[in-house]
Formats: structure tokens, sequence, C-alpha cells
């Protein structure tokens, strides 16, 4: 448990710089590449903790994987194509995206394999996944708290499902989307909004799936069982990571970012819109087409004075993972922030809507929780003069930024455990620290 400890203000910036590949593509791109025909190209792959761990876990099922010239080569062996050991055991590690989802592609497995993780994700819901893919005919040995180790057993005779996605998670849509590839007949998915990544990856690809849009649902209809041929596949940088770097500059004096190549997808951008309401003025340039992905370059600078928000239920699943840095944006902005219904938070890599509101309050925030709903009362002035220590924070990536973040724009002294932390998502985070110029 090495610690890192930052004592001074970040000084004023101008610079341009890129972030780390989107993970939630990197983990469908190495997925889907795995269920081809041939060989998939796959350029600027995220390099991060969860990626390895896909890349180890396919490994494990029979994919060949190999990288040439920073280009990652998937030998994909179609549908129902993965070929491994009997008694085996995949280990996501402090993957949720990569353990749901690959579940997904099992249901067919020839034999009962084995899903294990890090502390963190084994104490995670898997009963959102097991519940739909049961229905398709597949059978689980689950752990006491529905979290991992969990066994699955495949089975040769599956059916089609209709599925109500009701929490808004894509995870759960992907999967049951992943187990409609490799199921004959026609999946109906009727799933509360969320990223759409998946289905932008298979309508890419040609595959045959319809897409209805509605208000509050989309309804998805996948016909499974259709091989498909290899790609190429160009993965744009990570609007979850940019956030991050977006608000050290609003809240820092004085600088500008411009960060290049990033993933704007519609439903990535719920963070932009929620701090363009709180009075930022972050633009995207540049927009243009990629793999089937909106792609911009995102240009940001520092701002005085920030507004409160009352923020409308139906940005959650649009910015879930970006809450903590925007409770970090409200700490500061003038009046009381409100956010509804964010129990979902608190089933990420730590219960993070809990651990926001101690961090909050030790930072001299007034805040109530209460029923996945909290409020925050923003101090315009707010800064840090006192020690504040970071730990027992389940290693979430998120939290261990957030808190960087905060200290380079608060002040105080931070001293922040366990600093292996954002490498499962981001780990050029202290490389571009260091690239706007802050000596660690
Ligand atoms: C992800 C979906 C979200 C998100 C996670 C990545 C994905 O989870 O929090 O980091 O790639 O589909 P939920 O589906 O649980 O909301």
């Amino acid at each position: 448990m090495v610690k890192i400890v930052i004592q001074k203000k970040i000084k004023d910036f101008d610079k341009v710089i890129r972030v780390d590949s989107d993970k939630s593509l990197s983990i469908r791109s190495l997925l889907i590449g795995s269920q081809s025909y041939g060989l998939c190209k796959i350029k600027n792959l995220s390099k991060s903790g969860d990626i390895l761990s896909t890349i180890k876990g396919l490994k494990k099922l029979g994919v060949k994987i190999k990288f040439k010239e920073k280009v990652c080569y998937v030998y994909g062996n179609g549908l129902n194509g993965f070929n491994y050991k009997k008694n085996i055991s995949i280990d996501a590690g402090n993957s949720g995206t990569f353990a749901r989802l690959i579940l997904g592609l099992l249901v067919r497995a020839p034999y009962a394999l084995k899903i294990i993780g890090d502390k963190s994700l084994s104490k995670r819901d898997f009963l959102r996944i097991t519940s739909p893919l049961e229905e398709f005919g597949v059978k689980f040995k689950k752990a006491k708290k529905n979290g991992l180790p969990l066994k699955i057993i495949g089975s040769e005779y599956l059916k089609p499902i209709v599925y109500h996605e009701k929490k808004g998670s894509a995870q759960c849509k992907s999967s049951v989307m992943f187990a409609a590839l490799n199921t004959p007949g026609k999946t109906i998915i009727i799933a509360k909004k969320s990223r759409d990544h998946t289905e932008l990856f298979l309508k890419y690809l040609n595959l045959p799936i319809k897409i209805k849009k509605k208000k509050k649902l989309d309804i998805i209809e996948i016909l499974g069982e259709k091989q498909f041929k290899s790609f190429n596949y160009l993965v744009p940088g990570d609007i979850s990571s940019s956030a991050f770097f977006i608000v050290l500059t609003l809240m820092s004096k004085n600088s500008k970012l411009l960060i290049k190549d990033v993933n704007i997808n519609h439903s990535r951008t719920g963070f932009i819109t929620i701090i363009n309401r709180m009075g930022a003025k972050v633009k995207f340039i540049n927009k243009r087409k990629i793999c089937g992905e909106n792609v911009a370059d995102i240009f940001v600078k520092s701002q005085k004075n920030f507004k409160s928000i009352n923020c409308p239920i139906k940005l959650n699943s649009n910015a879930i993972d970006e809450f903590l840095i925007i409770f970090l944006l409200a700490s500061k902005a003038s009046g009381i922030s409100k956010f509804k219904k964010l129990e979902e938070l608190d089933k990420k890599e730590s219960p993070r809507l809990q651990l926001a509101s101690k961090i909050l309050k030790k930072m001299g925030v007034k805040v109530i929780l209460r029923n996945g709903s909290i409020k925050i009362f923003g101090n315009p002035y707010l800064s840090v003069k006192k020690e504040i220590l970071i730990k027992d924070y389940r290693k979430d990536h998120r939290i261990f930024m957030t808190s960087v973040i905060a200290s380079l724009v608060l002040g105080g002294k931070w001293v922040i455990e366990d600093i292996d932390s954002y490498k499962s998502s981001f780990p050029s985070f202290f490389k571009i620290i260091k690239k706007i110029g802050y000596k660690l």
C-alpha cells in the first residue's frame, strides 16, 4: 500500500493532451473481435488494467491476441469459437464490464468455468446478469451474496428471450446482447436508456440488429447465430478519463486545455451537459465519425464562477462514471446542488455515493445524503487548509483520481493511499499531470 502526498496546487497551464483510450470500446472491440471470423486489427487499444484482464481472459479461452507496432491483432474463431481446457477460471481483476459481458459470450460454453475477480469486483452484484442469462437456458453456481466467484454452465439448447432492462445498465444490456448473438432466433431487449456502444458496434459490422428509439426506452431486436467477418477498429479517447482534466482546468486559474480525439457518443456526454448547465463552456471541435462512433476534440478554459444544479434524473446513466468529479465541481458552485436516484453509484467499484459524501465532509463541505440522493451545499470560496487522508476506498480508480484533482485545485495536504488504483482505467493519469506542468 504505497501512498502519495500532494501539498501544492497546480499552476496555470495551456496544453494539448491525449487521454487513454476508451475502456468500454476497448473491451467491446476485443470481445466482439473474438467472436468474428479472421484477423481483427484494433488500433489505439487502451493499456489499462481492465483491458489487460480482458486480454488475459480471452487468451485463456483460446483466443490468439498479438501486438505489433502498437496494433492489437485478435484472431477470431467465430461465434462460440472458444477453445479451452476443463476446470479453468477466468480472472476479471477489477473489471465489471469484462466479467459481465464475457458471461454473455459463454452461454454455450462446452464445460463449466469459473469467473473470479479482485476484492472489489467480488463484492459486486452479478444477479443482474445471471437472472436474464438463466432465461436463455444457462445454469450458474452462484456465490452467497451474488458476487464472485461464479460458475457458468453453458447449454446447447438456448432459447431467445424478451428482456426488460430496468436499471439503465449498459453492462446488463450488452451481456444479454452478446448472449443473443449466440442464440438461435430473435431476442428482444426493452432497455432503459444507457450507453449504446454495443448497438453501434454491431451496426458498424452490419449484423442483424434493429433498434427502435422511444422517449425513455430503446427496443432492440437481435437475430442470433449469424457469423461475421473480422474487422478493423480504431478506439478513440475516453471521455470519462477526460472528465478529470476538464474539471481540473475549470477549477484552476487562467488555464486552457485541448483534449484530442475523444469519444463523444451522446450516451456518454451527460457530464458535459451537466457542467455546462453549471456554467462551464466546454466545446467540441473537429467533430467526426470513426467506426460508427462520434469523436471530437474537447476545448475547456478555467472559469471563476459556477452555478449549482438540480440534476435531471434522465442524465444519470449518461454521466454515471463522472458523478464523483461533478460533485467536486458542485462543492465550489454557488448554491445547493441536488442529485437524485443515484443508488447505482453505490454498486460500482466502491460504494461511491457513501464515500463521496464522506470525502466532501472531510473537505469542509456540507452534504445531505438520503436514499440514493445527495445535496451538496457549494461554497465558491472553498479551500482546504488541513490534512486529508483518503484510505479504505476499495482501490476505486475514480475515487483516487477525483481526490488527486481535488488536491490540485483546493490545496491543503492530501495523503492518498493505494497509489496504483488509477491504473485500472487510466494508466497515463500521472504522465498527463506532469505534462501540464506539475512536479510530483
Ligand atoms: C459500462 C457501463 C457502466 C459503467 C462502466 C462501464 C460499460 O456500468 O459504469 O464503467 O462499458 O458498459 P453499468 O452498466 O453498471 O451502469
